[in-house]
């Protein structure tokens, strides 16, 4: 044996920073917006509000595409689910649209995130609001027991452009207090708060100008502006939507918080556009 030879070690096997999980179910809201699930490894631990990189194989020997996504699904939960907008020529989701029960997605093994309660000072209300697929995160936070015992009122908005796109209506507003697990506290505690901006709606508008006019608060019975002393706040959506709510928060008095210093509001992009 050479000396060079001998000096060769087997290498320690990389494992991928992803796993291949099996597309459980789908479904398709509007030609844009669906929702898929995909199995749970046993090893994979999150929190209620995280993100994770999910993807699809390489075709053709390229790189495999991935991106950012929410959890939908509560940390309870034996599936993983997402919701997911289709983008027209979009790398992943002009592809992801066709899953089918099955076929294979990657999962990667890291999530992470700000969404998440630990990031929140202890407070009495909670708003959750979110713009687009900026929604899945809150289906995780609503589905966690954790955040009835930590919150007396639980606020979910969900701002989109047409009727079509609430996704997640009818679980909002019956599935969800039909769940043997937090159905109880759902339905004494949590308000679903949707607006659209292109349809004619009951509640029309953007979520930034009902807050900024107070027709937000008053719908639900509050009084005038977010209180510092008790209220906290999630963000997800656009990154113009962030901006000018997290502005609105701190003109109230908010203060920003991060898994390092807990604070009033946290905020995560869904996307940047
Ligand atoms: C932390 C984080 C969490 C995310 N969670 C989700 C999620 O739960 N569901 C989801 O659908 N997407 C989510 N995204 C966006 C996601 O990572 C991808 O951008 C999206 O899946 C589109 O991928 P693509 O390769 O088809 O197009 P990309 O090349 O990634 O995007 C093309 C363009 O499409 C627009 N766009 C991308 N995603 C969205 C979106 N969700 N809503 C509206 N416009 C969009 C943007 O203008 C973007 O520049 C998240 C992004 C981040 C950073
Ligand atoms: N959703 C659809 O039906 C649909 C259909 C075809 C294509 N697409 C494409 O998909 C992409 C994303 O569309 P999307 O509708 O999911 O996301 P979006 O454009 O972010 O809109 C989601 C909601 O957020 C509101 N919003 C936007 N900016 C805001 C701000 N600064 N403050 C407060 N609210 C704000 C929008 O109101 P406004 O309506 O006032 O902007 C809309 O109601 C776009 O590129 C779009 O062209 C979407």
């Amino acid at each position: 044996m050479s000396e060079v030879a001998s000096l060769e070690r087997p290498r320690p096997a990389v494992a991928a920073p992803w796993t291949t999980q099996r597309v459980r179910w789908v479904r398709h809201w509007t030609e844009h917006l669906f929702s898929f699930a995909i199995d749970r490894p046993e090893d994979f631990r999150f929190r209620s509000g995280e993100f994770v990189m999910i993807g699809l194989p390489a075709t053709e020997g390229g790189k495999p595409t991935l991106r950012a996504y929410s959890i939908a699904s509560p940390s309870w939960a034996e599936e993983l689910e997402f919701f997911s907008i289709r983008v027209e020529d979009g790398p992943l989701t002009s592809r992801l649209v066709h899953i089918q029960p099955g076929d294979e997605v990657l999962l990667g093994r890291k999530p992470t995130g700000t969404l998440v309660l630990d990031a929140l000072k202890p407070g009495r209300r909670l708003f959750l609001i979110g713009t687009g697929t900026g929604l899945a995160p809150w289906l995780s936070v609503a589905r966690d027991p954790e955040t009835y015992a930590r919150f007396e009122r639980v606020v979910t908005t969900h701002t989109v452009r047409q009727v079509a796109d609430l996704a997640y209506r009818d679980f909002f507003t019956r599935d969800l207090f039909e769940d043997p697990l937090i159905g109880e506290e759902a339905r004494g505690q949590l308000t679903y708060y949707p607006t659209v901006t292109r349809d004619a709606f009951e509640r029309p508008g953007r979520i930034t100008d009902r807050i900024a006019d107070g027709r937000f608060f008053a719908d639900l019975g509050l009084g005038p502006g977010f209180d510092p002393d008790v209220d906290r706040v999630m963000l997800c959506g656009s990154t113009a939507m962030i901006r000018e709510t997290a502005a609105l928060l701190e003109s109230h008095g908010l203060v920003e918080g991060s898994n390092a210093e807990p604070g009033d509001y946290v905020l995560e992009r869904a996307f940047v556009g």
